[in-house]
């Protein structure tokens, strides 16, 4: 038996899908994104105050933290509000955001800068930052994940995947933890929204998210089947992203020597609005077409939803598997539309689609 060589695990650089796409298609981390609003009430800051959203994406969230913490500020006040976010990502949408930052008080000045760098590298001069928010976004891992092997079946990859990721995401947590740490004021806050463990139909809450992920291996395997997707086109396709828990944060906290205090945490599940849109539309008519045509629109907007996510590692690992360039998205779309009838035909389409999110506020410590 010839023994299988260990791939090289990469940095990872791929950002969400361009062109607005995920601006468009991001509801789900907008909700999630709200829910984490509370933590930012009271905050209180000086005259000249820096905010930093890390892992800010096209901004379609990112702007309406900064318009509250803009809104906090006292009159006279400068302030630097900073988007980082990943070399790749499409900060051209986030920039036509700016605007709506602009404070109703306009004797506060506001500074925006782009800060297109991994938030695993310094991101701002040390000590400078009063406010770090990270939405949706800390979960990333730096390094992709390795792929499916040839001799693994897709549930020992998940199993492998899961484990290896667990170390990944305690060792990368400690790493931003640290870096912000010496960003952050002493005094200064640091505020995260990650998604948790999620239902998956194993802990008695019966969601669709995992008919919903099925539904895409399944589209990729019948292009597979049929010649119009390279072998192995399912294997490498994750986004290096894995989920934190209150005790994953408090187990991380506890190894930056007490430069990082748990002020608040709190969990909540965040179930995407399309399917309470669908209930609400089914209420209205018992037309059998119409509720059919209900489904299929739900379905469709959590396909986007997920694959706004999943495209840009779609096509990167398609590519690398040999798929032509010119062809890549008209297979991608195809994909998509399979998806969402696999989607509706598994039933998925009946069920909510839901992401636990932990939320935590933690402060700099006053010791240097
Ligand atoms: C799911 S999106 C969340 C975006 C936004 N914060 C929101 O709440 O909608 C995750 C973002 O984290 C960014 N990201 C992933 N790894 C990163 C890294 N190492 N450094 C900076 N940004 C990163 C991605 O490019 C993406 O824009």
């Amino acid at each position: 038996m010839t023994k299988e060589k260990t791939p090289s695990q990469p940095t990872n650089t791929i950002a969400m899908a361009g062109d607005n796409e995920y601006n468009e298609n991001s509801d789900q981390q907008y909700l999630a994104m709200k829910a984490c609003l509370p933590l930012f009430e009271g905050l209180t800051f000086g005259p000249n105050a820096t905010f930093v959203d890390y892992g800010c994406s096209q901004g379609a969230a990112s702007m309406v933290v900064m318009q509250k913490l803009v809104s906090q500020l006292p009159p006279h006040s400068t302030v630097t509000v900073a988007f980082n976010d990943l070399p790749s990502n499409d900060f051209n949408s986030l920039i036509k955001l700016l605007p709506s930052i602009a404070p109703a008080d306009s004797t506060k000045v506001i500074y925006p800068h782009i800060v297109p760098n991994s938030f695993y590298n310094p991101v701002m001069p040390n000590g400078t930052v009063d406010i770090a928010y990270a939405m949706s976004s800390i979960h990333w891992l730096r390094q992709m994940p390795l792929p499916k092997t040839a001799s693994e079946s897709f549930k020992e990859y998940l199993h492998r995947r899961s484990a290896e990721n667990t170390i990944a995401a305690h060792k990368d947590l400690i790493e931003f933890l640290r870096l912000r740490g010496r960003e952050v004021k002493p005094g200064g806050k640091l505020i995260v929204a990650a998604p948790s463990p999620c239902a998956d139909d194993t802990d008695g809450r019966i969601s669709g998210n995992e008919k919903l992920r099925l539904a895409l291996f399944e589209a990729i395997d019948i292009l597979m089947d049929a010649g119009k997707l390279p072998p192995n086109s399912a294997d490498g396709i994750y986004p290096p992203s894995h989920v934190h828990t209150e005790q994953t944060f408090r187990a991380a906290v506890k190894e930056t020597n007490s430069e990082w205090l748990v002020e608040d945490v709190y969990n909540q599940i965040v179930p995407h609005s399309a399917y309470q849109t669908m209930l609400e539309s089914r209420k209205q008519t018992k037309d059998p077409q119409a509720l059919e045509n209900f489904e299929k629109a739900y379905a469709s907007i959590v396909v986007d939803w997920m694959l706004a996510v999943f495209k840009p590692f779609m096509k990167s690992w398609w590519i690398g598997k040999g798929l032509e360039e010119g062809l890549c998205e008209e297979v991608f779309q195809e994909c998509s539309n399979i998806t969402k009838e696999e989607f509706v035909n598994s039933g998925g389409s009946r069920l909510p689609v839901a992401q636990d999110f932990v939320f935590v506020k933690l402060g700099r410590s006053q010791r240097l």
